[in-house]
This record gives C-alpha cells, sequence and structure tokens, in this order.
C-alpha cells in the first residue's frame, strides 16, 4: 500500500465501525477537526444502537447509522456484512477505522478494502490478542505494556503491524489504571497510523509495513 487518496478536497474519506463508547473515534474526529488529519469522517456504523459512539458522530455533524447484526454473537450475518460494505462503498468511503468494533470481518468485507481497514488494539501485538487485552498483559505481570494500530486480515488481531506504543506498567497499576494509560496512547497512535495513510507514508512489505520518510513539502 502506497496510498493517497484522491478525493476531490484532497482528504481521505474513512468510515468508522465501533461498538461502544467511541473514544477512539472522537480522537479521529478531533483530529480532523483541528486540521491535523487531511482527512474526514463520513459514517459511523454500529451494530450497537447504544453505542455512544453514534451519539459522539452525530454531535459532530457525522452521519451515524446503526445495522443490527444478525443472529450471531461474534461476527454479522453474511448478508448483512454486505450492508456495510455497501454503506461505506457509497460514500466513497477510502480507509475503514475499527474503533471497538466488537466483531469478526470476513473475506468479502477485507477483499472490498484491501490494505484499507485498520484496527487498534490494546496490547504490544502479537502478545495478548483477543478480549481484555490489558488486563491479560496485567496478569501476565508484564512490565511494558502498550497499543498496536495494524492492518486488519483474516487472523483476530493478526494483521501487519503499523504502529505501536508502549507505556510502563506501575507497581500500583491495577487492570483499569493500566487499560486507561494504555488509551491515552492508543488515541495518538491511531492518529498519528492515519495521517501516515492519508500522507501515503506506508508501504505493505508482506508483514513489513514500511514507514515512508515525509516528503519535503509536507
Ligand atoms: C480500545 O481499547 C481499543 O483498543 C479496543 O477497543 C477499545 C475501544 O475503546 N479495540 P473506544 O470505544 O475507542 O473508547
Amino acid at each position: 500500500m502506497n496510498v493517497k487518496a484522491d478525493n476531490p478536497d484532497g482528504k481521505t474519506a474513512i468510515g468508522v465501525l465501533a461498538s461502544g463508547r467511541g473514544t477512539n473515534l472522537q480522537a479521529v474526529i478531533d483530529a480532523t477537526a483541528s486540521g491535523e488529519l487531511p482527512a474526514r469522517v463520513t459514517v459511523v456504523l454500529s451494530d450497537n444502537e447504544d453505542a455512544f459512539a453514534l451519539e459522539r458522530a452525530r454531535r459532530a455533524g457525522v452521519q451515524a447509522l446503526h445495522i443490527p447484526p444478525g443472529r450471531f454473537r461474534t461476527k454479522l450475518e453474511p448478508e448483512i456484512e454486505r450492508r456495510y460494505v455497501e454503506a461505506l462503498i457509497d460514500r466513497g468511503v477510502d480507509l475503514v477505522l475499527l474503533a471497538g468494533f466488537m466483531r469478526v470481518l470476513h473475506g468479502d468485507f477485507l477483499r472490498a478494502f484491501p490494505d484499507r481497514i485498520m484496527n487498534i488494539h490494546p496490547s504490544l501485538l502479537p502478545s495478548f490478542p483477543g478480549l481484555n487485552a490489558q488486563k491479560q498483559a496485567w496478569d501476565y505481570g508484564v512490565k511494558v505494556a502498550g497499543c498496536t494500530v495494524h492492518l486488519v486480515n483474516d487472523t483476530v488481531d493478526g494483521g501487519a503491524i503499523i504502529l505501536q506504543r508502549a507505556v510502563q506498567v506501575m507497581e500500583d497499576d491495577t487492570p483499569d489504571t493500566l487499560a486507561a494509560r494504555i488509551l491515552k496512547e492508543e488515541h495518538r497512535c491511531y492518529v498519528d497510523a492515519v495521517g501516515l495513510f492519508c500522507r501515503g507514508r506506508l508501504k505493505i512489505e508482506g508483514r513489513r509495513v514500511r514507514v515512508l520518510p515525509a516528503s519535503p513539502s509536507a
């Protein structure tokens, strides 16, 4: 991937999938509003009607759609997954961000946005994939924890790594205090990764995502 969006306004169109409170979504919205990101969030999709992420989108003037997930607990029904893809394609989305989206995406979705789906995970992958990663890390007794932005492939939390940020685990941490410290880094890390995408600075070489130098004019 060495992508730079070709939208008429020169901005990358972002679609976000979120199931919950949406603080990472908010960080991205704020970075588009401040001009830090040459991007706009075009649509937010959620499987959860009550997701505060939907409310954050509305407050920012971003279209917010609840698309019920169907009968499965950890994935979307195939027909419904197609509706998610259509909703994103119809709005000209260049980059899909998973921001606390609690369902696994399948082949058709991944093929619709090759190398254009990112996820943020609250651990230093490949350690602690899956749910409750911060608690997994704390329970394990690691001294350094962190977060990872990665491309999404067909393995849960297994795609090529774009950026990572580390945080120290303190002696008096609880899983909650550790998660809060990681979350602050997540917001920074996600915005930075999206910025690299928007500026055409990510190049995929197998499992390695190279960050290209900034062009002198940038
Ligand atoms: C974050 O910890 C993210 O890493 C994980 O889900 C959580 C979502 O939090 N995938 P928020 O909804 O962005 O506040």
